[in-house]
């Protein structure tokens, strides 16, 4: 199956890769979510949040390399004031010439936060439902519900966000069914993107003595998600290489056509631990080089200077414009 998978992702994208430079710009959060090693409670953790121009500095870096998507990801606390994150979203674009894509990843918003990032130029969301199974949500996340996160998903939809979202493979109490709940349920949704990975045990966390999820099902879910969406950016997750030597470059070969490089500066990073073992092997100089040649090496390359936008937001863009409706046609709803 993952060899069709493959397939399928060379015949509607050729042997390209899509880059997103992921700046981890805050590791301050106010969750609590059990397997999570930036959770709220633990307190062995320094926290830190990045001021603009740090963060405006690692998008200047990726940029410089040829990377025109990012993604900034934080935990979720308003480290920002909606105001002040807006002009943070604009200094970006602006700095990158408005020839990028910009993606955030901080979690559980308002809808009217959601509405002012969008404004200000955020144009594309990851979240994931981390798992479909409502009571395993719930064991998981105190607090939080799975119906809030899936209204949050269908708002970031709704108000136009590129929108991507997951699910956490060996997630703690997971239920046997579950595996085939959160295909179909991911399936169903239509995402623009996915980013979904294994669990890995973090230490000082209540979940550092639960069992890793398996690579082999990581694998096995990319290639079905491919197989049912054919053009969906699927990304290859950093937790991959948690599990195997190489695991990120692994998964492009079975339906992954994304590959995030990692831009936060090396002293954040190495705070920004969400589970043992991150790897960290983009924190070096002369990365974009390396991460051609070990790419090629699985046979395929990197699409440097493309913001590569999912064929799956095209072709909702176009049901819109056939349709006549315009897209702020709805907004008295938000
Ligand atoms: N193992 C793997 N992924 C994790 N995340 C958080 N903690 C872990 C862990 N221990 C993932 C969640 C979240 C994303 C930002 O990081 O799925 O959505």
């Amino acid at each position: 199956m993952t060899a069709a998978a493959e397939q399928l992702c060379l015949q509607n994208f050729g042997n390209g890769v899509f880059i997103r430079g992921i700046v981890e710009f805050s590791n301050v959060c106010g969750c609590d979510c059990l397997y999570c090693g930036i959770r709220k409670s633990n307190r062995g953790v320094s926290r830190y949040t990045m001021n603009r121009e740090e963060i405006l500095s690692a998008v200047r870096s990726g940029y410089e390399a040829g990377v025109r998507s990012f993604v900034l990801q934080s935990g979720e606390a308003p480290v920002y004031t909606v105001d002040s994150f807006c002009r943070i979203i604009e200094a970006v674009h602006r700095q990158c010439s408005n020839e990028i894509a910009l993606t955030l990843s901080v979690g559980e918003r308002s809808r009217s936060e959601y509405r002012r990032f969008f404004d200000a130029g955020a144009d594309r969301f990851l979240m994931r439902f981390e798992t479909a199974n409502p009571r395993v949500y719930a064991l998981n996340h105190p607090g939080r519900s799975l119906e809030s996160r899936f209204e949050a998903l269908h708002t970031l939809k709704e108000i136009g966000y590129e929108t991507g979202t997951g699910f956490l493979i060996g997630i703690p109490h997971e239920e046997p069914d579950d595996f085939e709940l959160n295909l179909e349920t991911l399936i169903a949704f239509r995402p623009h993107m996915v980013g979904l990975g294994p669990f890995v045990p973090a230490p000082q966390t209540p979940a550092a003595a639960f069992p890793p999820g398996s690579f082999e099902k990581v694998l096995q879910a990319y290639s079905r998600i491919r197989l049912a969406l054919p053009k969906v950016n699927l990304a290859s997750v950093t937790a991959l290489d948690s599990l195997a030597a190489q695991g990120r470059y692994k998964a492009l070969r079975a339906g992954a056509n994304v590959y995030m490089p990692n831009l936060t500066p090396a002293d954040f990073r190495k705070r920004y631990r969400l589970y043992e073992k991150k790897s960290s092997v983009d924190a070096f100089s002369g990365w974009p080089q390396i991460l051609e040649k070990e790419m090629s090496g699985f046979g395929r390359r990197p699409l440097w200077n493309e913001i590569g936008t999912s064929p799956m937001m095209n072709e909702d863009i176009e049901k819109i414009n056939r349709s006549g409706i315009s897209p702020s046609a709805t907004a008295s709803e938000r």
